[in-house]
């Protein structure tokens, strides 16, 4: 207890040989926490110091001026024209430091540098995927892999099963971010950066890690149900490994459409539909081709390629019986050929 208190009061001092880490704040891994956390100190230290200074005052007045008689009157007091521009003007000078280094970091922050090299961040309920561009191609990395789900039911579950964000070190980094859905929120505390991740708009974030290492990222928007599962790394990689990572994946990429079965693993369709016959927020795609479900109108539909083709695009035009209308569209994010092989992947999903 005497030690929790002591690093209340001394946060800014302890711990400090963590790369950065204090009582309130993780390690700094990006190249401007340190200023962010100055900021967020120098106004910690004062709100101490004129804490204690008040406190102290008001405590010593209840003392020093209590009526110490029945008769014990009250001096009047016509005021201290000292006293009324001390208490205005050394509070304002305060607030003013406070907003002059609060904008330089917050500038700093809203400008990515002109060399960066830029993601693409998609945000879905509940995943997060990334794009990156190499030698024309694109390469996307899926937020949650198809085992991912069971995984995630599991308590046990281990924060690796999502895909990582790949980043160099020493370089700075822009993400261009957009959402499918819903509000989500993007936050990497290590780097002390998060921003609003936003459906039918671009938001951009920058940061750049000196060092080699893995850094949390959490949905920070409460986005429904599995919004707690919304988590992500980031890796930073030396440059050379990064590059040979990247080259990697990009030989892996075929021109043309993508298979089926990447499709549904990368478009995060694993997020809501089982393909072993287990509940999720949507229904399983075991054994759905060729079955009749009901639908939540009370009328039946049989499973072919045009209900299938429908529920892809238009998710919302026949909902099965019992699940709520909440899958995004696909109408112009997939090309036709995309489509058709995504059906002919849940045509294999058999009984
Ligand atoms: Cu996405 Cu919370």
């Amino acid at each position: 207890m005497n030690s929790l208190l002591l690093h209340l009061l001394l946060g800014a001092r302890a711990a400090e040989a963590a790369e950065g880490a204090t009582f309130w704040m993780p390690p700094q891994a990006s190249t401007t926490a340190a200023d962010s956390d100055f900021v967020f100190y120098f106004i910690y230290w004062t709100c101490v110091v004129f804490f204690a200074i008040m406190m102290g005052a008001i405590g010593y007045f209840v003392l020093a001026y209590r009526q110490k008689s029945e008769n014990d009157k009250v001096p009047l007091i016509k005021g201290s024209h000292a006293l009324e521009i001390g208490w205005s003007l050394i509070p304002a000078v305060f607030m003013a430091a406070m907003f002059w280094m609060g904008l330089e970091v917050w500038i700093d922050l809203a400008v990515p540098p002109a060399d960066s090299m830029e993601v693409r961040v998609t945000g879905q309920k509940w995943s997060w995927s990334y794009s990156y561009k190499h030698d024309g191609k694109i390469v996307k990395v899926a937020g949650v892999d198809a085992d991912c789900m069971k995984k995630i039911a599991d308590p046990t579950r281990d924060i690796e099963c999502n895909a990582p964000l790949r980043v160099p070190a020493g370089q700075p980094v822009k993400l261009v971010m957009n959402s499918v859905d819903v509000l989500h929120s993007f936050y990497v505390p290590d780097f002390r950066v998060k921003k609003d991740v936003v459906p039918g708009r671009y938001t951009v974030l920058w940061f750049e890690a000196p060092e080699p290492g893995e850094h949390n990222v959490f949905c920070t928007e409460y986005c429904g149900d599995k919004h707690g599962y919304m988590y992500s790394k980031v890796i930073v990689m030396p440059q050379a490994d990064f590059d040979a990572w990247l080259a990697g994946e990009a030989s892996k990429v075929v021109d043309g459409p993508r298979p089926g079965k990447q499709i549904f693993a990368q478009e995060g369709c694993t997020g809501c539909h089982s393909i072993d016959g287990s509940a999720g927020v949507g229904p399983t795609l075991k054994g759905v081709y060729g079955k009749s479900e009901k639908l939540a109108d009370g009328s039946s539909v049989q499973v072919d390629d045009n209900y299938l083709r429908e529920s892809i695009l238009v998710p919302g035009a026949k909902v099965v019986a019992g699940f709520a209308p909440t899958m995004p569209p696909f109408q112009g994010r997939l090309s036709d050929e995309e489509v058709s092989n995504l059906i002919d992947y849940i045509k294999t999903l058999g009984e």
